[in-house]
């Protein structure tokens, strides 16, 4: 599947989606976002990656939770490797969208001036009703996993219909 874009779409959006781990949260964000992206027709205009705020998981796979709750809604993110936020992501992404409120002020507290990134919360693009964050299922039950999957599909519904507007993207809905 090839995406459409109008002329004003020809530089490539790059989006960074960001938790604590990058074993939960952020990889499923990945996995899900990128996926709706390919739906879209917008996978060759928008790169997708993820990270974690802390190290303790670099190099692993996703949580075996997350990757199973991921893989049941058609989305495989077993090839995912979890990887710390670095100094230059600031300046290579145009979004970085952190999961909850103390990862955004992590990541706020480590940004470098000038930065290209504009920094938010993800949940900012779902509808209206929805909480702000989406919370660390690490340490809960497999309801944590849905919950999670639900609240990313939302908001990434929403952000594809803002990047299609504030880029001039042509999306496929
Ligand atoms: P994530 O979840 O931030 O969504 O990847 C977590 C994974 C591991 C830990 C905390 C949160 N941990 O403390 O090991």
């Amino acid at each position: 599947m090839t995406g459409q874009a109008s002329s004003k779409a020809s530089q490539r959006i790059h989006l960074l989606f960001v938790c604590l781990g990058n074993i939960c949260r952020s990889p499923t964000a990945q996995g899900v976002i990128g996926r709706q992206l390919y739906d879209a027709g917008l996978a060759d205009h928008v790169r997708v990656d993820s990270a974690g705020t802390a190290g303790y998981h670099v190099g692993e796979a996703p949580d075996s939770r997350a990757q199973a709750a991921a893989r049941a809604r058609g989305v495989d993110i077993s090839h995912l490797r979890a990887r710390p936020v670095q100094r230059s992501d600031f300046h290579e992404f145009d979004h970085i969208l952190a999961m909850d409120r103390a990862n955004l002020a992590t990541l706020n507290s480590r940004q470098p001036r000038p930065a290209r990134a504009r920094i938010g919360l993800l949940m900012e693009y779902a509808p209206k009703g929805y909480d702000l964050e989406i919370a660390d299922p690490y340490a809960g039950g497999p309801e944590g996993f849905e919950r999670i999957l639900d609240q990313i599909e939302a908001a990434g519904n929403g952000l594809i219909q803002a990047l299609c507007t504030r880029h001039g993207l042509r999306c496929r809905n």
